[in-house]
């Protein structure tokens, strides 16, 4: 079967590993440091703080901006959870914002416009499928509205953009992204105080971490905050900074495979609408299509399926899962909903070729053709 995503580890993985567990310390150390300073560069920022998920990124992020009950947090619906848990998490409000269009499935500046109140804080910005936000048009909205601007960049490692925008950016390894540490994330924070609360708040609200007691001799330490256990470990340091080293290459495959969707979808199934225009800054996390409104998408993805071709949904939209259908019933988001419907992801990874992608493009077209001609006959 061929997936949606794949990652990619191997010996250099293996022996990085085997090196910390040799070293005789596990727990947050030199090579998770050696890790942050290594990713910091890549997004040309001065740290990074890395972390145990992208979820435990944006709860920190939220919290250590202070956001908190009361507060009204926008974020897009087209998003995995996590971004709408987060705000859950500190206890402010998120507040579902459509995306633009079907050809641009960001979150709307002009909706996010409409939904402000004299209680929103903040924007969470989404790079879906590593397609950077428009960076001019947040930041002057957030300037203008006197409000956070916060990126969720799960998608976006490697893109030396993302985490230039806002405050402060959250980034995913987790096992299907661009790298990944299996599970484990970052967070670029522009301030130096934001950065020391996110730090210090990472592990416990504690002045000192264990290493640190270690080499100072001294087993005093304070706890200054309420804070949580977000901390990443050596073991997916060692992976983290093995990955980094291949990830610019791993992206430019992606870019390079992208394009080749683009061309041969466009010759070969051209009822398929391709979001975005190319070219626009991106990781390429993602393959999306648009399936023609006429078409079962689950009689695609079967097809797909018995011809060897796993399939995804990005996404369900996050304010008609039942937690948040109970929790705010209020939200219609039309063009979020009928993106989600017709939305297909297609497999895209960087130990795909370009054979596998014309594989792909035909299954794709025999797929539909076989649909339209159920259709016609019906
Ligand atoms: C857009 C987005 N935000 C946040 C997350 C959460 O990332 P993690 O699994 O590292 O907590 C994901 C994970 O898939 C995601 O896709």
């Amino acid at each position: 079967m061929l997936l949606v995503s794949e990652p990619i580890l191997g010996a250099e993985e293996k022996a990085a590993l085997v090196a910390v567990i040799d070293s005789g310390w596990v727990t947050m150390g030199d090579r998770v440091e050696e890790f942050e300073q290594a990713f910091a560069r890549l997004h040309q920022a001065e740290e990074s703080v890395a972390v145990s998920s992208c979820t435990a990124a944006l709860h920190l992020i939220l919290y250590a901006l202070g956001i908190g009950p009361g507060d009204e947090v926008l974020v897009p619906s087209l998003t995995f959870v996590a971004t709408a848990n987060s705000v859950r998490y500190v206890g402010a409000r998120p507040v579902f914002v459509d995306i633009e269009s079907p050809k641009v499935p960001l979150i709307s500046l002009d909706e996010a416009e409409a939904r402000c109140t004299a209680r929103t804080k903040a924007v969470i910005i989404v790079h879906f499928g590593g397609y950077l936000a428009q960076r001019d048009a947040w930041q002057s909205f957030a300037r203008r509205r006197n409000l956070l601007l916060i990126e969720d960049a799960a998608h976006a490692p490697g893109l030396p953009a993302a985490g230039t925008i806002g405050e402060a950016a959250a980034f995913s390894f987790y096992g299907n992204k661009n790298m990944t540490t299996a599970e484990g994330g970052a967070i670029i924070a522009h301030s130096r105080s934001l950065r020391e609360t996110i730090r210090r708040a990472r592990s416990h609200g504690m002045t000192s971490n264990t290493r640190q007691r270690l080499d100072s001799r001294s087993s005093d330490y304070d706890v200054t905050m309420l804070g949580f256990n977000y901390r990443m470990d050596e073991l997916r340091a060692a992976v983290g900074l093995a990955q980094l080293k291949r990830l610019p290459e791993w992206n430019d495959i992606r870019r390079r495979l992208s394009l080749q969707y683009r061309r041969l979808i466009a010759r070969l199934c051209p009822s398929v609408t391709v979001p975005f225009a190319d070219p626009w800054p991106s990781a390429h996390h993602l393959m999306p299509v648009l399936l023609p409104t006429a078409i079962s998408r689950q009689a695609i993805v079967d097809e797909l399926r018995k011809r060897g071709v796993q399939t995804t949904v990005h996404y369900p939209p996050v304010h008609r899962l039942t937690f948040y259908k109970n929790l705010c019933p209020e939200f219609h988001l039309l063009r979020t909903e009928e993106f989600s419907r017709r939305e297909l992801t297609l497999p895209l990874h960087p130990r795909m070729t370009p054979e596998t992608v014309e594989f792909v493009v035909n299954s794709l077209a025999a797929a539909l053709g076989a649909e339209l001609s159920m259709e016609a006959t019906a």
